[in-house]
């Protein structure tokens, strides 16, 4: 497997064609945003910095990551010679279920579609193509480049032999594959939602504040960032959505979202992309 697709330039779909490039392989970065796309290339390269100041990439493996790294708009084009697509577009159900319409479609039949959705379910997006077997999930975490999970979510259909070659994948890219199944927010968001939640719900009713709050959990858990500093990393919306998807997979009272964090996404401060969530970014 040599050639891979990434759909989608955003924060997960740029790391992601960011790791793969670096490891050899030729990615075509398929986003229909020209501006998007440029925006990748740059953030790409000047994550590769880091990597050059550090001094655990050579200006020579830069010049190559992005040399392996193909730009482009149309998913016919883009997806017909790969053997492995990641889609990483925005978590929208209907959006993600004509992707895989259209990369059943225009792949090669024997192509792995692979999706890095955080808690569409994967047997959903499976059923809208043609090869249900060769569809999977790969959830990356942020950033990219450098956090070593890889969840990877086996759908209803999905068969044991292309479990097998992502979890070799995801080692040969240096990164630590967890199998998991399809059941809603995976692993991942299952444990990690909920803890958000507390979090928010421990701001709402007064038990302490953003930084008391925050504090706790990085000194006291040893966590690299507290839980509301997390939230607005990820983006409030996103963890209104999978808490959603929780709430009504599981029909369990116990995941339904905060009303400070529904109040706060309908406002508008949705966290570090939008300027303003728990913190202020300037
Ligand atoms: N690309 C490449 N390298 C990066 C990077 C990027 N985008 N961002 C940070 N780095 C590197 C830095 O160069 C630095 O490297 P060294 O330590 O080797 O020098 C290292 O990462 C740490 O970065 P910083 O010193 O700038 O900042 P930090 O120490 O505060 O770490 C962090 C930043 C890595 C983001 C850290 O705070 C962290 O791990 N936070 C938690 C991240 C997390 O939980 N991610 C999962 C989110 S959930 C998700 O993604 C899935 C979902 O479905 C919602």
């Amino acid at each position: 497997m040599q050639k891979v697709a990434v759909i989608g330039a955003g924060t997960m779909g740029n790391g992601i064609a960011h790791v793969f490039a670096q490891n050899g392989y030729a990615v075509n970065l398929i986003d229909v945003s020209a501006a998007a796309l440029e925006k990748a290339i740059q953030t790409i390269s000047k994550n590769l910095d880091r990597q050059v100041a550090k001094g655990t990439v050579t200006e020579e493996q830069k010049a190559q990551t992005l040399a392996n790294i193909n730009p482009l708009a149309s998913i016919p084009d883009g997806v017909r010679e790969v053997s492995l697509v990641v889609e990483a577009a925005t978590e929208n159900v209907a959006l993600k279920l004509k992707i895989f319409q259209d990369l059943d479609q225009h792949a090669h039949p024997d192509a792995i579609l692979a999706t890095n959705t955080s808690s569409i379910s994967i047997t959903k997006i499976a059923a809208a193509t043609k090869r249900p077997a060769k569809v999977i999930g790969m959830h990356f975490m942020n950033p990219v480049p450098v956090m070593k999970l890889v969840e990877i979510i086996n759908g209803y259909a999905t068969d044991k032999s292309i479990t097998q070659e992502i979890v070799a994948l995801s080692e040969k890219l240096g990164k630590v594959p967890c199998v998991v199944n399809d059941y809603p927010g995976f692993i991942a968001n299952r444990i990690l939602m909920p803890m958000i939640n507390e979090a928010i719900y421990s701001l709402f009713e007064g038990v302490a504040g953003v930084a008391e709050i925050d504090t706790v959990m990085k000194l006291g858990m040893a966590h690299p960032m507290g839980p509301l500093q997390l939230a607005d990393f990820i983006g409030l919306d996103v963890c209104l959505s999978i808490l959603n998807v929780l709430h009504d997979g599981f029909g369990n009272p116990k995941y339904a979202p905060c009303p400070l964090l529904v109040n706060m996404v309908t406002a508008g401060y949705l966290g570090a992309k939008s300027g303003e969530g728990f913190y202020k970014y300037t």
